[in-house]
Parts: C-alpha cells; sequence; structure tokens
C-alpha cells in the first residue's frame, strides 16, 4: 500500500507516520511538507522519528514540498508522476487554531487546502481510501452534558465556539461532494492530550492549557463535567488500524467513550499529587469567569463574589506578580474552558467494535506519568502562540 499522509510534522501526523512506517504492508509514504527544499524536508521527518527514536526508513518515508496554502497545490501534486500510485490519502494537516485573529488562516487551510487536495484525489487512479482526520467537536456547543453519535454530525445547523470546529465540519461535506462514498473514511479523534507513554509528547499543546490550570488552581469551570480525552499513541493506534479495518462505517469517533472519560475534578486530583505544594484546587462557576478578568484589570466591583476567594487573589498576585500576565493566560484559556463546560463524551462503540484495540486509560490516569513534562513547560509562552 503506498501512503500519502499531510501533517506529518503535527501531533496526530507524526504519530501516525512513525505508526504506518513499522506496518509491513506499507511500502511507501509520500508526505506533503511545507519546506523551501527537499533537504530542509527530509531534515523535518528526521526530527519526526528522532523524537523517540524510531527508525526513519528513507527508502520508504519520501518527502513532498508542497503548502495547503499554495494557489497551484492542486496542479503540483497532478504532475508529480511519483504520486500516481497511491491508494490511501490521510489528510491530517490543519490549522487547529481557536483563536480567532487566526480565523482566516484556519479556513484558507482546513477549507481552501482540503479543496485542493480533493481536486488532486478524485482523478487518482488507484485511490481506495481517502482518511480525513477530523475532529469529533463538529457536534457544536448546543450538544451538552451527553454521549454523542457518530450520525448527529454534520449537521449544518451546530453552533460553534470556534471556527476551527466549524471548518473541519464544513471539511467532511466537501470531501463527500469530491469522492466516492466508498472511498470515504472519517475519522473523529475527541480531545487528544499527552502521551499515555512516559515520553516527551509530540507537542504541548492541550497539555498547555492543563498546565495552565495547575498554576492557577481557582478554575471558573464545571468539575463535574465529562471530558472525553485520549492520548496520541492511542489516537495513532486506533487511526492506523481503522484504516486496515475490515469496516462497516464510514465514520468512527477515536474516542474515550463512556468508560474512558475524566472530568476536570479527577485531573485535579492527579495535579494535586504531584504538585503538593501549591494550594488545593477550588472549582468557581464559569459565571465567575468575568469577574475574574475584571479583577486582572483592576475594575472588580468591591462587593464581587470573587472576593470571597482572597486567599486565591492573594496566591494569584504572589505567583503572577504582574496582572498581565494573568490576563494573558486567561485569555488564551478561554476557549478551553468553553469546551470544558460542554460535558461532551464520544460515543467509541463503533471504533471497539470493528477494530481490535481497547478501551483508551482515562486521562487522569494516564497523565500521571507525564508530571515532570509538564512541571517544565512554559504556560505564557504557550499562551501568547495560540
Ligand atoms: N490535537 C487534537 O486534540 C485533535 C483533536 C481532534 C482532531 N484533531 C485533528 O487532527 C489533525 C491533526 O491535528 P494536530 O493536533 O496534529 O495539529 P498540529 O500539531 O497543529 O499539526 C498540524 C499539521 O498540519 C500542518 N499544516 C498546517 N498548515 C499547513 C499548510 N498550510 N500546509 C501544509 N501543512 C500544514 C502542520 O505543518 P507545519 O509543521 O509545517 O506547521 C502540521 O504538520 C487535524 O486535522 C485536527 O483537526 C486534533
Amino acid at each position: 500500500m503506498n501512503i500519502f499522509l499531510t501533517g506529518a510534522t503535527g501531533l496526530v501526523g507524526g504519530e501516525l507516520l512513525v505508526t504506518l512506517s513499522r506496518r509491513s504492508e506499507v511500502d511507501k509514504i509520500y508526505c506533503l511538507l511545507r519546506s523551501q527544499s527537499v533537504i530542509e524536508a527530509t531534515e523535518r521527518l528526521e526530527k519526526v522519528f528522532d523524537l523517540h527514536e524510531d527508525f526513519f526508513d528513507r527508502n520508504k518515508v519520501i518527502p513532498v514540498l508542497g503548502n495547503l496554502f499554495d494557489d497551484n497545490l492542486t496542479s503540483v501534486l497532478k504532475e508529480n508522476e511519483g504520486l500516481n500510485d497511491i491508494d490511501a490519502i490521510i489528510h491530517s494537516a490543519a490549522n487547529t487554531s481557536f483563536s480567532r485573529f487566526n480565523d482566516d488562516l484556519v479556513e484558507k487551510a482546513n477549507i481552501g487546502g482540503l479543496t485542493k487536495i480533493l481536486l488532486w484525489a478524485k482523478d487518482l487512479p488507484h485511490l481506495n481510501t481517502f482518511l480525513y482526520i477530523g475532529t469529533a467537536t463538529i457536534c457544536g456547543k448546543d450538544v451538552k452534558d451527553r454521549v454523542v453519535h457518530e450520525d448527529e454530525s454534520p449537521n449544518l445547523n451546530a453552533t460553534h465556539l470556534v471556527k476551527y470546529t466549524y471548518t473541519k465540519m464544513k471539511g467532511e461535506l466537501l470531501i463527500r461532494e469530491h469522492l466516492k462514498k466508498e472511498q470515504i473514511l472519517i475519522a473523529r479523534p475527541s480531545i487528544i492530550m499527552g502521551d499515555s507513554r512516559p515520553i516527551i509528547p509530540r507537542s504541548p499543546v492541550i497539555l498547555w492549557a492543563m498546565a495552565t490550570i495547575n498554576h492557577l488552581r481557582l478554575i471558573p469551570v464545571n468539575e463535574h463535567a465529562q471530558l472525553d480525552i485520549i492520548p496520541v499513541n492511542y489516537a495513532a493506534e486506533a487511526i492506523v488500524k481503522l484504516l486496515f479495518a475490515n469496516r462497516q462505517y464510514q465514520v468512527y469517533h477515536i474516542s474515550a467513550g463512556e468508560a474512558g472519560s475524566t472530568t476536570a475534578l479527577k485531573l485535579s486530583k492527579t495535579l494535586e499529587a504531584y504538585f503538593d505544594e501549591m494550594p488545593p484546587f477550588n472549582f468557581i462557576s464559569k459565571s465567575l469567569l468575568n469577574q475574574v478578568k475584571h479583577w486582572t484589570k483592576g475594575k472588580l466591583q468591591d462587593n464581587s463574589e470573587l472576593y470571597s476567594y482572597r486567599e486565591y487573589l492573594d496566591y494569584w498576585k504572589e505567583t503572577f506578580e504582574d496582572k498581565s500576565k494573568l490576563r494573558v493566560l486567561f485569555s488564551g484559556l478561554d476557549p478551553y474552558l468553553d469546551f470544558m463546560e460542554l460535558g461532551h463524551v464520544f460515543d467509541n462503540a463503533r471504533l471497539l467494535e470493528d477494530v481490535d484495540i481497547p478501551n483508551s486509560v482515562p486521562a487522569d490516569v494516564y497523565i500521571a506519568s507525564s508530571m515532570n513534562f509538564v512541571e517544565k513547560l512554559d504556560i505564557l509562552e504557550g499562551a501568547i502562540d495560540p
């Protein structure tokens, strides 16, 4: 099998690349990389394998230069005759930013870029499978505190917390416009955080949110809302196995499901056990977030409820000195708190039925082995580059 993979330098794509490269059924993996030269692209691929000391087989893993933003990407791919024998495309590249400042880039990559890939893919002579890495969060923000099933999305009436999930929903519709039904496979991971092995994860992205919450300790979020979180190694294993499985469905959640989900409260217990010198966690109503923001601007009214948590406000003053740092942290955290409040659990019965894989271990359990990595994260740096 010859595979074309996008997003190989990312959290999910990197893990997919390493997992795929170990499979004997896979002959070649062509990786789309936005690099200036083949040498630079090869160096980037080398880094992906070096991170966990995996073997980089240069005969098997081949860089293809290209950027989702290039107007001529479709024709560049069409003209590359070496790609005519592709059997499967895995499209993992995306702009995953939650920041509204990146909305245009998110749309350009996730809708415009995908369209260019599809216009090339639909004419490939041997394409059996187009595996789109979607996201379970396309169900939107009106779905709350319940188990969500695959067939509920894509729903054009869903309302979205961020542009990112909207573009991922549109992406699924685009694929159905361009490809034959039997070519389409959609994997929708839930929230991917860290790695369940005691190794450096490929990206600190969602771990950043957890590390920030760990520093703040007074958190305006419902601590009992369910959180469907999986480690990246589980996501990659499930997705690769899905590619080779006998499948009954077109769309699969790659998720923790009811048995493997966690809560902010459970995660806080894991954090408290390791960072035992910090104040205990205190979860307050999400409605107090505005008061927190006012306080960080020095504009909180005297009789505000937030003052009943004065020991935490003193702790913040002592820890962060400058309130502007707290403003930066809370603005980065904002969309994460919104997602945490939704209480989504993504049903994983289809995955467990068709793929030989156990349920994912709950995040509050597996994340215990990453505490030293969480400790070293620069939370301000992460907030500045959302
Ligand atoms: N992480 C999660 O929690 C999560 C959950 C559900 C679904 N997903 C889905 O999983 C997929 C991968 O996400 P991720 O977390 O791995 O994201 P990521 O770490 O941000 O990686 C994104 C990848 O896309 C590439 N990319 C971005 N813009 C590009 C462009 N203009 N041209 C070419 N390549 C471009 C990046 O390349 P560069 O290295 O050159 O920037 C990188 O390899 C996405 O489709 C996302 O929607 C992720």
